[in-house]
């Protein structure tokens, strides 16, 4: 069984668009908004032109815009029904004017060397078939220098018991629950990947690999998820 979207088609995303946000929000115990904007504060203020990768339903490009002045936002992602739930966000959100979508693959961006000021990147690398590829062009069109930060689920870790507590979560109650508010299978991909994720040392060692310059992770509660910092080349 595949552990990542191999065709980066965003099909299975397609399927749950609609339910994404209120899934999230559940499975996380609301968490996960919290880790977006530690993601967002470490692109620092600095920033005009940001790239979003694997934007979804946008939380992340709308906290960009919100957070750093005059910055403006091109999300990308390869679902047509999770950008349209974040079309329709961004509206509402009267953001329309920062924020703007393209359909697209992290394997191969749409964009020339060095157009963006920034990228960043939210729980999508884990479903990126070649990983390697994808850091490889966020490097490349961000300009030099420029912060290129990924935040992705991890295995929690250390003695502390909600470490514990929140590893069993994830392995247990987050696929049932996620396949059950959702009546599809779809969650339990979800443990399986993360499970299949690379350890944050071997990530960071990817990241160098790749050009990354500088990278940093950094565990959030508990290592429930892990935030990857680095400079483009
Ligand atoms: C778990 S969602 C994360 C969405 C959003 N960043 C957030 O913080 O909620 C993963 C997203 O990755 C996208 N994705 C899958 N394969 C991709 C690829 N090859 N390139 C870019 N995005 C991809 C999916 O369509 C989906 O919207």
């Amino acid at each position: 069984m595949n552990n990542t979207l191999q065709d980066g088609s965003g099909q299975m995303f397609d399927r749950i668009c609609e339910r994404y946000d209120f899934l999230n929000r559940v499975m996380s115990l609301g968490i996960d908004g919290r880790w977006r904007k530690r993601a967002v504060q470490a692109l620092g203020s600095d920033v005009g032109y940001v790239l979003d990768l694997a934007t979804g339903t946008a939380d992340v490009a709308i906290e960009v815009a919100r957070r750093i002045p005059n910055s403006r936002v091109l999300g990308l992602d390869p679902s047509d029904g999770m950008l349209r739930v974040g079309q329709r966000k961004v509206e509402k959100a009267g953001l329309a004017n920062r924020v703007t979508f393209k359909k697209g693959d992290g394997q191969r961006i749409a964009a020339s060397d060095d157009a963006f000021d920034a990228a960043i990147m939210a729980f999508g690398i884990r479903n990126v078939a070649r990983r390697e590829r994808c850091l490889r062009e966020l490097g490349r069109v961000v300009r030099p220098g420029g912060p290129v930060v990924v935040l992705e689920l991890s295995e929690p870790r250390g003695g502390h018991p909600l470490a514990f507590g929140a590893g069993l979560w994830k392995r247990y109650v987050v696929p049932r629950l996620g396949s059950a508010l959702s009546s599809t299978p779809e969650y339990a991909y979800l443990e399986r990947s993360i499970r299949a994720f690379p350890r944050p040392d071997e990530f960071l060692e990817l990241m160098a690999t790749c050009g990354l310059r500088g990278g940093k992770a950094e565990p959030l509660t508990f290592g429930a998820a892990t935030l990857f910092t680095a400079r483009a080349p």
